[in-house]
């Protein structure tokens, strides 16, 4: 057999490979555009600022149209998703007890996985649908209480918070949740809707591309870092120790959780809608107010220390005041970001799946040459 030589590996059509594929465009989608240097989100066609009083039904219908094959509006989303909610909870039950020693998103993780990628019909609107379901019930059992059933006339904002606390929730703070949800619907080509869009590519099926997403938002470089910023706020205590404890930990090389971002080289947009939306909150005051000045020592230090790479509040600061304030324990909250992003990986996975070709990059090979390994011994 002939041995494979440097020069039989066809060329690769760049000399190198930027590291985490930073600028590299690896789709089209008509579905969202972060533009980082105007601090812009679009999605189809709609800044986030006018979609921050829409339903999250109604953004659902936005990044959904074409892509099903029945057209579906706002109000027929919300009768889907009631019953698909009453279907997610039927699954429950057996499953929980499973559940117990894993952390929240794990716990997530597993029992979105026993949902079979061959369901008979409507799998995105299941899958949006069992989050809030699944997610409501694993913070419950983490205090010893009972799964709430869903109410299916509610929308999606309205039961995610009534399971969760067992009990009808002021307005104002379904409205804060509704706007959350709207706001982290997409964001373009993040880690998790590429990992979902990959998987996707595969033809693997619905299920096991978006638990893929979930996966990839785990991690506190994307999703996983509202809880740790809560931390961090709570770690300062009080206005007194904000700069000093700043300054130590960025003298450790640690990263400050809800600063920064891959794209945005200014303000995050979302930050400030999510700022908005808590601020409008009959208690989100106090602990506002603290944040802000958290927020303000932190972009002063980020700038003194790194002058040559613009950091910014990023989605997850307010999103953390946002997700305490409604209720949600800080253990959760990347399982209801999880639930906003559904949204956006069930249509990137419907579009990959449309118009999509299978993903396989190449990697560069940099290691030993056959000549050059060391000869084994025999
Ligand atoms: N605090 C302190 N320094 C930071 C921070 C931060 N939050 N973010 C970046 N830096 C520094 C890095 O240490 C690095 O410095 P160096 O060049 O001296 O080594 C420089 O800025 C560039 O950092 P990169 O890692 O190249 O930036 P990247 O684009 O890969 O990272 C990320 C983006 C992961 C979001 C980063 O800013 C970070 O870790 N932030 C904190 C975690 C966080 O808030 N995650 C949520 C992100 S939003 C989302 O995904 C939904």
């Amino acid at each position: 057999m002939t041995k494979p030589t440097a020069n039989a590996t066809p060329a690769l059509a760049v000399d190198h490979t930027p590291a985490g594929l930073d600028n590299v465009v690896a789709a089209e989608t008509v579905l969202s555009h972060v533009d980082g240097m105007a601090g812009r989100l679009i999605l189809r066609g709609y800044d986030l600022d006018r979609l921050a009083d829409w339903s999250f039904e109604a953004v659902l219908a936005l990044l959904w149209r074409d892509l099903l094959p029945e057209a579906l509006d706002e109000s027929a989303i919300r009768v889907k998703l009631g019953a698909a909610r009453q279907r997610a909870f039927s699954l429950l039950t057996p499953l929980l007890p499973s559940t117990d020693g894993l952390s929240s998103v794990e716990a997530l993780r597993l029992l979105l996985s026993t949902l079979a990628d061959a369901e008979p019909d409507a799998h995105h609107i299941l899958a949006v649908a069992a989050v809030p379901v699944f997610a409501a019930a694993i913070a419950r059992r983490r205090r010893g209480e009972a799964a709430v059933t869903p109410d299916a006339r509610l929308g999606l904002a309205d039961d995610f918070l009534r399971m969760l606390h067992g009990a009808e929730v002021d307005a104002g703070k379904v409205r804060a949740l509704d706007t959350y949800l709207v706001t982290v619907a997409d964001h373009g080509l993040n880690a998790s809707t590429f990992t979902a869009r990959v998987i996707a590519s595969t033809k693997a099926g619905l299920f096991s591309s978006v638990i893929g997403g979930l996966c990839a938002l785990k991690g506190p470089l994307h999703g996983g870092a509202p809880g740790p910023v809560l931390d961090m706020l709570d770690a300062i205590g009080d206005q007194s120790r904000i700069r000093p404890w700043l300054v130590d930990a960025l003298g450790r090389g640690e990263r400050l959780m809800g600063f920064g971002h891959r794209i945005y080289r200014v303000r995050d947009p979302r930050a400030d809608v999510l700022k908005h939306a808590v601020a409008a909150l009959r208690d989100g005051g106090g602990r506002i107010r603290f944040a802000e000045a958290v927020e303000v020592e932190a972009l002063a230090l980020l700038a003194e220390k790194k002058p040559l790479r613009p950091l910014q509040t990023n989605v997850e600061f307010y999103t953390a005041l946002l997700l305490e304030a409604v209720g949600f324990p800080r253990d959760s909250f990347t399982n209801v970001f999880a639930a906003g992003r559904m949204a956006g990986w069930t249509a990137h996975v419907l579009e990959q799946e449309k118009t999509g070709r299978l993903i396989r990059p190449q990697s560069r090979y940099i290691g030993p040459q056959p000549d050059d390994a060391p000869v084994a011994a025999e």
